[in-house]
Parts: C-alpha cells; sequence; structure tokens
C-alpha cells in the first residue's frame, strides 16, 4: 500500500489509517448487491469499527445499524442513523440500556432469554410503550471459523434453543408491551466459504414452517453478519463478494410474501478500509531469531495474539532489494505480544513504518491501555 507520507509525518505512532474512498467503494458494492429489492436491508454491526467519521459515511450509504451495548446504540443516533433503523442484540442488555434503547425509538430488540424477554416487557411497560422484538435463535450450525468467533453452536451462550422458541413465541404473544416481529440468528464471524449459510437458510426455512403450522408468522428475518474478507491478499481481492453472499439467501432462504430479510455485515464492510501503522523500534538479533520490535502491540491490534488472526504485514519505508526473516512483535511485557513469526520482509531498519493491512475491522476498537500504554491514534484519509 502507499501512504502519503506529508500526511502522517507528524502523527504519532502507532495509528489507524483508514481510507474513505475504499469503504464507500465497498459500500457501494454491498449495497448494489441487494439490487433495489425493497425487502431486503442492510444493517452494518458498529461493534467491527464505531469511528464516527465511517460511522457517518455509513449511515448516507443507507445502511441501518446493528448495536450491541447502549454505546454504540448512541453513537450510532450521534452520527446519523435513524433510531428506527437500529437492532440491538446481545446476551446480556442491562436495564439502563434497554431503557436507552425503548426512550430512543430503535427499531427491534432482538431478544436472547425468557428472562431478557420479561425484562424488556417490565421496562416498557413503566414506560408505557410497545417495543417489537425479535428472537435470537441458536440454531446450532457449525460456522467452520475460528473457534473463539463461533457463536451459532448450542454449546455457545447466544441466543434461543430452537426447542424453546415456539414456548417463548407464545410468551411475547401473552404480553402487552413489546410485540414479536421476527428471528434473528448469527452463526459466527470471518465466513469465506458461502456455503457455510446453506444450513442456517434449512434450519430457517424447518422454524419457519413449525412456528405457522402454530399460528405464528413473521414480518421479518435476520441472518445476522459473518462474510469474510481477504486477509491474505487485500490487493487483489479489496472487495468482499457481497454478491454471492447474498444470493445464497435469495436461493435457499424460503421467504413469505412481504417478508423483510435483514443482514448485519460488520468485517466485510470496514476490514479493508483500514490498517494498523507502527514503527520499527529495534531490529533485534537473537540467538535463533531476528525480531523486529515495533512500537505497537496486541494493545493496538489484538487479533493476532488473540484469535491467531494473520494481517498482512508490508514494510512502506524500505525498498531494500534483500530480504530478511522476521518474528514481528510488540513491547507489551507477554511472550503472547507476536503479530507473526518468520515474516519475509525488505531488510528493516529502525524508523521504518510496518503496516498491518485489513485493519479496518475489530482493530482499533478492541485496543486497549494495558501496560498504561496511550490508546492508537487514527488518520481517516
Ligand atoms: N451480528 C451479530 C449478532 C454479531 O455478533 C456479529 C459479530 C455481527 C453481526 C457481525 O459479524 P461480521 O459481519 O463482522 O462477521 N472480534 C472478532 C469478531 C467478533 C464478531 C462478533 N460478532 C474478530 O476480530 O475477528
Amino acid at each position: 500500500m502507499f501512504i502519503d507520507n506529508t500526511l502522517i509525518k507528524d502523527i504519532r505512532t502507532p495509528f489507524y489509517y483508514y481510507d474513505t474512498k475504499t469503504l464507500r467503494t465497498t459500500l457501494r458494492a454491498a449495497t448494489a448487491a441487494l439490487a433495489d429489492e425493497q425487502h431486503l436491508h442492510l444493517h452494518y454491526a458498529v461493534k467491527a469499527n464505531a469511528r464516527k467519521e465511517l460511522l457517518g459515511i455509513i449511515a448516507k450509504a443507507g445502511l441501518g445499524a446493528d448495536c450491541v451495548s447502549g454505546g454504540e446504540i448512541q453513537a450510532a443516533i450521534d452520527a446519523g442513523f435513524a433510531p428506527e433503523d437500529i437492532v440491538f442484540a446481545g446476551v446480556g442488555k442491562a436495564d439502563w440500556e434497554i431503557a436507552l434503547a425503548t426512550d430512543a425509538g430503535i427499531g427491534c430488540f432482538n431478544v436472547e432469554s425468557i428472562p431478557e424477554l420479561e425484562v424488556i416487557e417490565a421496562i416498557a411497560a413503566e414506560k408505557d410503550k410497545r417495543v417489537d422484538i425479535a428472537f435470537r435463535v441458536n440454531p446450532n450450525i457449525d460456522a467452520h471459523t475460528l473457534a473463539k468467533i463461533t457463536t451459532g453452536l448450542s454449546e455457545n451462550k447466544f441466543g434461543i434453543a430452537a426447542e424453546e422458541l415456539l414456548p417463548a413465541v407464545k410468551k411475547a404473544a401473552e404480553m402487552q408491551h413489546v410485540r414479536f416481529t421476527g428471528l434473528h440468528f448469527h452463526i459466527g464471524s470471518s465466513i469465506l466459504d458461502l456455503a457455510t449459510f446453506i444450513p442456517l437458510c434449512e434450519r430457517i426455512n424447518e422454524l419457519q414452517d413449525r412456528l405457522e403450522a402454530e399460528g405464528f408468522s413473521c414480518m421479518s428475518i435476520n441472518v445476522g453478519g459473518g462474510l469474510g474478507t481477504h486477509y491474505e491478499d487485500p490487493d487483489v481481492h479489496p472487495i468482499p463478494d457481497f454478491i454471492g453472499y447474498v444470493d445464497i439467501f435469495r436461493k435457499y432462504l424460503r421467504l413469505r410474501p412481504g417478508q423483510q430479510l435483514h443482514f448485519e455485515l460488520g468485517r466485510s464492510i470496514v476490514a479493508q478500509c483500514g490498517s494498523m501503522i507502527a514503527k520499527v523500534l529495534y531490529v533485534k538479533r537473537g540467538k535463533q531469531k531476528n525480531f523486529l520490535v515495533l512500537d505497537a502491540g496486541f494493545t493496538d491490534l489484538i487479533r493476532p495474539a488473540f484469535y491467531n488472526a494473520h494481517h498482512l504485514i508490508e514494510n512502506l519505508s524500505s525498498k531494500d532489494t534483500e530480504t530478511e526473516t522476521y518474528d514481528v512483535v510488540g513491547p507489551i511485557c507477554e511472550s503472547s505480544d507476536v503479530f507473526q513469526q518468520n515474516v519475509v520482509l525488505p531488510r528493516c531498519k529502525r524508523g521504518d513504518l510496518i503496516a498491518f493491512r485489513t485493519a479496518g475491522a475489530y482493530g482499533e476498537i478492541m485496543a486497549s491501555r494495558y501496560n498504561l500504554r496511550e490508546l492508537p491514534g487514527s488518520l481517516v484519509v
């Protein structure tokens, strides 16, 4: 990748570099995949990146917002998302968050348990309101992705088991302050094999048949997010396969007349527009290895240490034709603070700028102040 040096000469490293042109191109591709079909809706999963400049662009492109906390709901509203286009998921919604969402008039609560349903009913009753809810169902489907980002297996904490759905819907139907509107699912993240979503469609078809046999219908189906992006070769595949993704649901999901279909994508919208930029502090010649010691660590980009995730690493400063092999590491006092081992790069020296590509999603937003480090900065271009 190329960064104009004049833009970054005064910026402290590490920082996140966001390219809004890439974001806009991605958003155009994502919305084009819906082909103006009025029953298809795209929500952006704010958890992937809540930087306000990006949220503003995403809201303007016409997406709704998928939020998992009161903070995200507030950030979405502040950035210009219409409250009715906001959905609120999460297995542990606190009372104040439910109250905030109710006052704001969000579009839908994605309810994950009966105890949560009861609290929403009570809070809406206090406010003399009726709120729309969907049930998040745990479909018990393997997303075949990283274990820590699989959400749709019955061993995971998310959603209501399929067997408990009917009693839950019946219970909601008896309540005065909630209105049952549909079903919500999310099986996992970073899914590149689109066939993974076929069993999800089949499970939804079965569940809808069962509900209808009991006299209940759904106004909307929300299939969650999960579309992956190419971490290995971002320049070859900068835009995720939105068309292939939407087509799977067009083909395998049996929607009823008038039914709305919601997607909630995070990673595929913002991953490629962001890179984390760090500086080489030291080239350390170890006994067995060369270590490239950076001024960024897992406090700035946790995905490699936490999920064993891979980000393409580039030296933006060196044109050296000689290469060397490095373990690329951070300054944090833990041996897990390794970005990647055995990386071949043009020979590096102190002061070189190193880019971690495809870091726009779950990068800056997951940064921490462990070791009392400063949070990474950012530059939106
Ligand atoms: N909807 C729900 C209910 C979710 O839990 C998630 C992500 C999404 C939508 C958006 O999924 P996406 O389109 O981004 O795959 N920190 C991890 C990813 C965690 C994803 C959590 N849920 C990572 O760095 O890979």
